[in-house]
């Protein structure tokens, strides 16, 4: 079976900054893969590497088997792909950030209508359907015609959740999106994350929600300093971890 995610050996750059230092992950088509790690181990960063927000320095990432960034030629050579077809790459990997970056001008239902029609070009009509429908999936229907100031961010993370589900994403990156809650909002987002995970999309989602990640995930990745020290089943990597770093970061986060 061709994996959903598949890196292999991602170096990422910024400067003289060696961030990443040879990554390598799988994530298997329907699984749910939590990246735990202290601040500053470049898990946000591996995130944006995957729907090329940042372009790696050196190593490849796959997406069900087709290569992001670049195609080989017959003698093996990679060329940069033309930044129409990143494009289109770049929309089967939905992003949910900390911060919800929604259109403060928009309503809800606009909010996720928009992307639908200027980068998919659905028919309105069908994008205001798909809309309302996505938007009742994560317990907003009586929201869809407030603006963001006048939703707390809990409703407003769903409404990201809701957009970014919109474009019919093949795999959803979540970098942290509960982080930016009051505690008593974590709860209504994580759900509909959950149900997100039980509907079989593939995940990879950076939080420090252990709870979530003992229930939800398949696969556990703890990453410092810009390696994955290690990886496996919640019940080894968070109860049993055989590493000294890992350990030291649960004692922080539990
Ligand atoms: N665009 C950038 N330019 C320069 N340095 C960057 C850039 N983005 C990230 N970094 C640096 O790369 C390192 C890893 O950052 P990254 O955001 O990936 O960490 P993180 O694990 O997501 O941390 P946190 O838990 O605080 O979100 C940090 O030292 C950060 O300052
Ligand atoms: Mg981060």
């Amino acid at each position: 079976m061709t994996p959903m995610v598949d890196v292999r050996a991602a170096h990422k750059m910024f400067g003289d900054l060696h961030v990443l230092k040879g990554v390598d992950l799988t994530v298997a088509a329907g699984e749910v893969c939590v990246v735990l790690g202290p601040s500053g181990s470049g898990k946000s960063t591996l995130l944006r590497c995957l729907n090329e927000l940042e372009v790696l320095t050196g190593g490849s990432v796959r997406i069900d088997g087709e290569l992001l960034g670049y195609r080989k030629d017959s003698s093996g050579a990679l060329h940069r792909l033309h930044p129409k077809a990143i494009a289109r790459q770049r929309a089967r990997i939905g992003m949910v950030f900390q911060r919800f970056h929604l259109f403060p001008h928009m309503t809800a239902l606009e909010n996720v209508v928009e992307a639908q029609v200027q980068v998919l070009r659905r028919p309105k009509a069908e994008a205001r359907s798909k809309a309302t429908e996505l938007l009742e999936r994560v317990g907003l229907s009586d929201r869809m015609g407030h603006y963001p100031a006048q939703l707390s961010g809990g409703q407003q993370q769903r409404v990201a959740i809701a957009r970014a589900l919109a474009m019919d994403p093949e795999i959803m990156l979540f970098d942290e999106p509960t982080s930016a809650l009051d505690p008593e909002l974590v709860g209504e987002v994580l759900a509909v994350m959950k149900d997100l995970a039980a509907g079989g999309m593939t995940m990879v989602v950076v939080t420090h929600e252990i709870g979530f990640a003992r229930e939800v995930a398949d696969h556990v990745v703890f990453m410092d300093e810009g390696v994955v020290v290690e990886e496996g089943p919640a019940s080894q990597v968070i109860d049993a971890p055989a590493h000294e770093r890992t350990r030291e970061f649960l004692a922080h986060v539990l």
